[in-house]
């Protein structure tokens, strides 16, 4: 969107945790219309210190913590980040008197849908299942209530799960990526049946620019695919997207085997079996996913090739599976997200108070 619009400034507000890469902004090097403000949405003082600094009218909040197997360990994190971070933006917005206030929420609010029933519309009640879409759930709700009380012109988004090039591998495709490609089996929760519908980031970026130009305020917009894959599925359509890429074919006949490329693992506490949205509401404004998820797949798995192991750091830390414990304060502390200093650019340039603002001057 920054190179797209040339005529608006784009600042990038991140605490820059874990699954975040400086280099995933490189390509915005030369962009004189982009900066980034490194600070967190729980610190009142920075994001009024952010908006008042760059005159920002117009917030696209999707910060959060958003891997839901940490959730499971760190309920209370994902609260603090996710719920009280929302508000203080709400409330920062509200003072600063923004214009548009985009939240960026999940289609995991609405829980599962089951075998025969129809997609989720934006109007259908909110049955959060697990710790993080439990507190995405109640930021929407906060949302809501600040459109009700204070008239502050919010828009809600809600997304199927968003897969592409750049993405952190502890979310599924990245993470099977780079474990296939290392030759390492992928751990499967459960029997590998779970379904999910995917959809790319291009499309995704796409959307929220209908969304940001065109969509009305008090409004929530499904974000939407029809492509829906089990777990087992999407292991064996990365072998094969592997092995097309060697061969020169798109389809590949590279053999699947099984047992070769998966170990199962114990589940997750709870997990929904599918989601699905209804994105026709989207659709009347223009908005439609272009990209299949066989296109998409084997952009991605070429990124991976390319850059995976080099662009993050060291990530082994980050491809096992969930380890559902029990609560202590040694297991609070070990999930507790710290910055990712392996993508931190060295720097030796003051820093502001606890805001590296280095980052800025290096990068505008
Ligand atoms: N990835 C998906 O499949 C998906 C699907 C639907 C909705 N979403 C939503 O989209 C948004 C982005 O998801 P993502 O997958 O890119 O997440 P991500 O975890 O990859 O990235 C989240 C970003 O937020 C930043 N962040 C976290 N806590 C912060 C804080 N306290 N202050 C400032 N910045 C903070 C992180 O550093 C990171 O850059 C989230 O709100 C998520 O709930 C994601």
């Amino acid at each position: 969107m920054a190179l797209a619009y040339p005529q608006y400034n784009f600042i990038c507000f991140d605490i820059f945790g874990t699954c975040s890469s400086l280099n995933n902004l490189r390509v915005l090097d030369e962009a004189s219309n982009f900066s980034i403000f490194h600070g967190n949405i729980c610190d009142a003082k920075a994001v009024r210190k952010c908006l008042v600094q760059h005159s920002v009218d117009a917030i696209v909040h999707f910060a959060a913590h958003s891997h839901v197997d940490l959730s499971f360990n760190s309920a209370n994190t994902f609260c603090e980040t996710n719920i009280t971070g929302t508000v203080i933006l709400l409330e920062a917005a509200r003072e600063h008197g923004i214009k548009r206030f985009i939240h960026v929420s999940t289609d995991e609010v609405y829980g599962e849908v089951l075998p025969g029933a129809t997609d989720h519309k934006e109007t259908a009640p909110l049955h959060p299942t697990n710790p993080y879409s439990g507190s995405k759930a109640a930021a929407d709700m906060m949302v809501c209530a600040f459109y009700k009380s204070f008239n502050l012109p919010i828009i809600i988004v809600r997304s199927n799960n968003v897969y592409g090039p750049n993405q952190f591998p502890e979310k599924i495709i990245p993470k099977f990526i780079t474990l296939i490609l290392r030759g390492d089996k992928v751990p499967l929760y459960g029997d590998g049946s779970y379904t999910r519908r995917y959809i790319y980031a291009g499309d995704v970026a796409e959307a929220f620019n209908t969304i940001l130009h065109k969509g009305e305020v008090g409004q929530t917009y499904n974000i939407g695919t029809y492509d829906e894959v089990s777990n087992i599925e999407i292991v064996e359509k990365i072998v094969r997207a592997i092995g097309a890429k060697s061969s020169r074919h798109h389809h590949s006949t590279t053999e699947f085997d099984l047992a070769q490329h998966v170990h199962f693992t114990p589940n997750r506490p709870f997990m929904d079996s599918a989601y699905g949205v209804d994105f026709s509401k989207l659709r009347m404004l223009g908005w439609s996913p272009k990209t299949s998820f066989e296109d998409g797949l084997h952009l991605t798995v070429e990124w991976y090739r390319q850059f995976g192991e080099e662009w993050w750091g060291d990530i082994s830390a980050n491809l096992g599976a969930g380890e559902f414990k029990s609560h202590s304060p040694e297991n609070l502390l070990e999930a507790s997200l710290p910055i990712n200093t392996n993508s931190l650019r060295s720097s030796s340039s003051p820093v502001d108070g606890n805001h590296p603002e280095i980052f800025k001057q290096d990068l505008v």
